[in-house]
């Protein structure tokens, strides 16, 4: 078993002829302007403007672990789903995930917001349809999401116009020409990650919006990577507790750089961040294996490294046990999809480009969340492994 790190293929000379030659990987900067004219929200995809390149930095989050607003969220959610509302939630599966109808995200209270993150960090992933948050404009999003903590500018990523904490996903709409080019040299374009794990303080909480979407396909696969580490036995659990693993952006740049794209955050990191890492909220451990941007175990000799994240990789994305699919459901459901980063895993699937659709467009605010760390808890007493409390203790420890 051996594991290679995502993006090396981009220094093999075949593989860039391919590339150039076809449209793998969605579309160059140069053809922004000629997509902006078929969508429905043209103001979520911004051309790019060489003004921008370096011009950002993204922020440190030192006290992201204290501040959680899931530390001030009611374990009964009474803010969130409050009594007499006609709130339907349908679990994806028992451990986590869970579809919400008749919760306006944009008309919460901050107590609601507090209940929602304290949420997300025990199901992981929501669901919300009937959404009017992409009707609301980028200054409403991003207020929103500021309530959660500060929000990350993406290095490279497309983003909304003049609005650069606004993440874009894109995929044109078409037909199966989209498909030819897609696949021609590779059997799957998924990449699973956790959001910006490259960053010293990566991701908590992502929110995706959906501006249009196919009416089926294109969903967003999740793993809980707590019950990856519940698998595990002891002993290695323990051997896990001990290894940092390098993370990169190195290879992502790489790539847009060859679609002409510029980088708005001019920064190749190699971070290290802890295996297994601890909530600051719940308590609890998850794995932090964040494959496309995972780089090495440091210390360890490059074939030990290679075999213990090839195994790692295949334990955690090759078991349904701890999968659910998040399902955007067309342009009309008007879908907002929310995950905490910090024990998910996710990708994109590309499942659609045979038929003819709409295009797969989305933005996302992504919050900063703490500088994630492994707290040895000797005293079981003090961990909040249920998640029900409000964690305050754990809070205050160990968050950089
Ligand atoms: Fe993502």
């Amino acid at each position: 078993m051996s594991f290679k790190v995502s993006g090396t293929e981009l220094f093999d000379a075949h593989f860039l002829k391919q590339l150039q030659k076809l449209k793998v990987g969605g579309i160059t900067a140069d053809e922004i302007e000629e997509q902006r004219k078929k969508i429905r929200y043209p103001e979520y995809l911004g051309a790019y403007k060489v003004e921008e390149e370096g011009k950002y930095n993204n922020f440190k989050n030192v006290d992201g672990a204290k501040n959680d607003k899931g530390h001030l969220g009611d374990p009964t959610f009474k803010n969130l789903f409050p009594q007499g509302s006609k709130v339907k939630t349908t679990d994806l599966s028992p451990n986590f995930g869970t579809e919400i109808e008749g919760v306006q995200l944009s008309e919460l209270s901050d107590a609601g917001k507090n209940d929602l993150a304290l949420y997300l960090e025990t199901r992981g992933l929501a669901v919300f349809r009937d959404q009017d948050f992409r009707d609301k404009g980028p200054d409403f999003a991003k207020k929103f999401g500021e309530y959660f903590g500060p929000l990350h500018i993406h290095p490279v990523s497309f983003a909304a116009e003049d609005h650069p904490e606004l993440l874009v996903t894109y995929r044109p709409a078409g037909g199966d020409e989209r498909y030819d080019n897609e696949f021609a040299n590779r059997t799957g374009a998924y990449g699973w990650h956790s959001d910006i794990s490259f960053e010293e303080y990566p991701a908590s909480f992502s929110f995706f919006v959906a501006l249009e979407a196919p009416q089926s396909g294109g969903d967003t696969v999740f793993i809980d990577l707590r019950e990856a580490y519940r698998r595990l036995s002891p002993t290695l659990q323990k051997f896990f507790e001990t290894l940092t693993v390098i993370h990169t952006n190195y290879y992502q740049n790489q790539f847009a750089k060859l679609k002409n794209y510029i980088a708005r955050v001019k920064a190749d990191y190699f971070t290290e961040h802890p295996l297994v890492r601890t909530h600051p909220v719940t308590g609890e451990k998850a794995l932090f294996f964040s494959r496309a941007f995972t780089h090495s175990i440091k210390g360890l000799k490059n074939t030990e490294s290679d075999a213990i994240l090839g195994f790692i990789e295949q334990h955690v994305t090759g078991n349904p046990e701890f999968q659910v699919r998040a399902a955007h459901k067309g342009t009309d459901a008007r879908s907002v999809i929310a995950w905490d980063n910090r024990f998910l895993l996710h990708t994109a699937t590309v499942d659609f480009l045979q038929h003819k659709t709409p295009a797969r467009h989305h933005f996302r605010i992504t919050v900063l969340g703490e500088r994630p760390y492994f707290e040895k808890i000797e005293d079981k007493e003090n961990l909040h492994s249920n998640g029900s409390a409000n964690g305050n203790s754990n809070g205050h420890s160990n968050g950089h």
